[in-house]
Order: C-alpha cells, then structure tokens, then sequence
C-alpha cells in the first residue's frame, strides 16, 4: 500500500509518519511537503538518513495547490490513500493574513481530491478541527461538540478548515469519492513550532522570558497528546464508515492559565514571568470534545493522561533545544516581533 501524507513536516503529519513506520513499517509513505516555515525537513532526518527506509519513505518538497506537481505526483505513485494534513495552521496568523489560509486549506484540499477522483477514486482523509464548531460558553460544562453540533465558526483559520470539510463532504455525495473527515481538540507534544501556546510557553520559559497570556487566560481547551490523535486517524483510514465525521479527543479540559502555571512549576521558573496581554480578536472561550462516536464505532480511547503527556513533552523539548532553537529564528522572529511587540 502507498499512502500520501500531506503536511508531514509538521507538527501532527511527522507524528503521524513515525506512528506509521512504527505500526506498519510494511506500507509505503510518500511525504508531500511545502516547507512553509511551519515545515522542518529535520524532523524528518532520521527517516531521510536511514539507507533501508528508501523503499518506504520518500519526500517530495511540493504545494498541495499546485494542480501539475500534484498531477505528476499521483501519475508516479499511484497511490491507495490520502492524509490530508498540509493546512496553514495558527489562528494568529489567520488573523494577520487570510488568504493564505484560504488558498492552502480550501484550494489546497480541492485539488487533492481532483487526484483522487482522476486516480481512480482513492481513499481520502481530511484532517479536520474541532474549532470548526465555534465555541462553547464558559458557564455550560455540560456541553459538548458532537458530530452533530453545527459548523459555526470564529476565524479565518477556522473557518477555512470548516470550507474544506463542506468541500470534502460535497466531493462525498457529488461524485462518490470515499472519504472520512476527523476533527480533534488541540494537540500536544514532540515537534509542535513554538508559536503554538505549549510549545511557546516551555521556549520561553527556559530563556526566561515573558509568558504571554491572552486577556485573563480563562480560556478553555481541550488537550490531547498528539500520538493518540494519530492513532484515532488510523483507526479511522481503515475503519472508519465512508461519508463520516468522527471527533477526536480526550475529555482533558484546562484552562490557559492552569497550562502556563503547571510549566512554569515543572520547570522551576517564576510565575512572575506570566505577562497579561492583549486578548486575541474573537478568541474561542472554550472548546470541547465528544469523542463517544469514535470510541462506540472503533473502540478509540485517549492512552495517554495529560500529566504524564505534558512531562513527557516538557523533556522532550528539553532534550531538543537544536531542533526548536534553529526555528526560533528568521521569519519567526520577525512574526513574534510584530505579534508581541518586543
Ligand atoms: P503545522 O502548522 O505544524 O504543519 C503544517 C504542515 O503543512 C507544515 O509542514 C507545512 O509546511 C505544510 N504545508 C502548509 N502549506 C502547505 C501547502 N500549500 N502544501 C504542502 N504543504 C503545506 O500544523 P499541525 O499542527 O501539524 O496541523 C496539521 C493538521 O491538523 C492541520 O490540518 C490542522 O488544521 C489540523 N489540526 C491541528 C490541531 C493542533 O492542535 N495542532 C488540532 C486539530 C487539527
Ligand atoms: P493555540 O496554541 O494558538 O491554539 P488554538 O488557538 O488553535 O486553540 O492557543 C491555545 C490557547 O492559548 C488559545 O486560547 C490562545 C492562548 N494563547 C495565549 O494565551 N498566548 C499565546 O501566546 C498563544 C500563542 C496562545
């Protein structure tokens, strides 16, 4: 079997490709990658470097937009399945720039499924979010997104991923392509870029700069580690019933500032370093799963609880300075100096 995955320099997508040589080491796995800055090809070097992985492995640097690298790409692997992971991913950004969010998320995942439907109707699966829900209230812990919750959304991220997810539906019911869509809760763990808030938090803390928290940090998300999100995605490519949704997540909700504290105290750094700042326009106060279908349908449980998966994390990005130490530079300084000031 050859599988493509998209956006497999990225935070979930190289999860997803370890995960993948781990469970089935057999299959073939062709990583199609942009390279935006949000893509590090050094996530991926133990794979590129390994003489024996080159049967199973290869990276192609390409944009998911691009009609003809796509075309050439299905022409020579013919390829039984689609991940569909590539996306611009940070609600900041989104905030900051639109459009291409709109171009990668949307037109991106278009021309994958013309692919698929030109290549001989292959499986695809779109690696959606739970922000494409909206949010939830503060003062409501009894509810929940379900598959059913209507699409509501707040950003232009989101709002991009709940066009795609209309589109990949669409593609489902017009022209009979098989498809899936999961949507997760907020991911943590090895190799996420440090603009995301856990990430950003543990870099800044061990240079013991600012944390900077949005509005009151009250926020609530709903965390989980990314290697059960991609062991649900699995589950899901080859269970899954065609034409579904299914939500991903583990019933672990926090809020921001409980996040920025259990740092600061697993590192032994001063909640003084915690910097109140301006609050995110139309920030999502809370966001939370029901994972009942995914659980009832696949057997899916979350394996990981969030005090060992944070720790873990914590160690990992200890152990790793190179690896986010080479990215907190360039463009992303530029982008933090704009976003945060200096
Ligand atoms: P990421 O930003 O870390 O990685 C995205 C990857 O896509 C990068 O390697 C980038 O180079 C690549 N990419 C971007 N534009 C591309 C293009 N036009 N063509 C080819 N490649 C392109 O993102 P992530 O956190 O790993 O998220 C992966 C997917 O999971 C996204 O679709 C996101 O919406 C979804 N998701 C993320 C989370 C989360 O908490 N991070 C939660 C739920 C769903
Ligand atoms: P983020 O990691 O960007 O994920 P998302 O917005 O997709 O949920 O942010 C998680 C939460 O942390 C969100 O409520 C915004 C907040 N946050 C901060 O308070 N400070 C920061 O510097 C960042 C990046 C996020």
């Amino acid at each position: 079997m050859t599988m493509i995955v998209t956006g497999g320099a990225g935070f979930i997508g190289a999860n997803f490709i370890y995960y993948m040589r781990e469970n089935h080491p057999q299959e073939r796995v062709v990583c199609v990658d942009k390279l935006t800055y949000a893509g590090n090809l050094s996530t991926l070097r133990p794979i590129l470097e390994d003489p024996a992985a080159s049967e199973t492995f290869r990276f192609l640097r390409a944009d998911i937009c691009d009609r003809a690298a796509m075309q050439a790409l299905f022409e020579e692997e013919k390829p039984d399945c689609v991940v569909n992971f590539a996306a611009e991913s940070h609600v900041d950004r989104s905030i900051e720039d639109p459009e291409i969010f709109l171009k990668t998320n949307i037109l991106g995942t278009a021309v994958l499924m013309d692919m698929c439907r030109q290549y001989g109707n292959i499986r695809f699966h779109q690696v959606s979010t739970d922000e494409v829900y909206g949010d939830l209230p503060l003062d409501r812990p009894d509810l929940f997104f379900t598959e059913e919750t209507p699409i509501h959304t707040s950003s232009p991220y989101s709002t991009s991923k709940a066009s795609a997810d209309l589109l990949v539906m669409a593609y489902y019911r017009t022209y009979g392509l098989p498809v899936t869509i999961s949507r997760c809760s907020n991911n943590y763990g090895p190799y996420q870029f440090p603009e995301k808030l856990i990430p950003l938090m543990i870099a800044n803390a061990l240079e013991n700069k600012p944390l900077p928290v949005y509005g009151e940090g009250i926020n609530v998300r709903d965390w989980l580690y990314v290697g059960d999100h991609c062991r649900a995605i699995d589950l899901v490519l080859r269970g899954g019933r065609i034409g579904e949704v299914y939500n991903i997540g583990g019933h672990n909700e926090m809020r921001n500032i409980d996040i920025v504290r259990l740092i600061c105290r697993e590192l032994g750094k001063p909640e003084s370093l915690i910097t109140y700042v301006t609050d995110r326009k139309g920030h999502d106060q809370r966001y939370a799963i029901d994972p009942a279908k995914i659980h009832r349908e696949l057997g899916w449980l979350p394996e990981t609880r969030f005090a060992d998966g944070i720790v873990r994390t914590i160690r990992w990005y200890l152990d790793n300075r190179s690896w986010w130490e080479e990215i907190v530079s360039g463009e992303y300084r530029e982008y933090y100096r704009r976003h945060y000031g200096e």
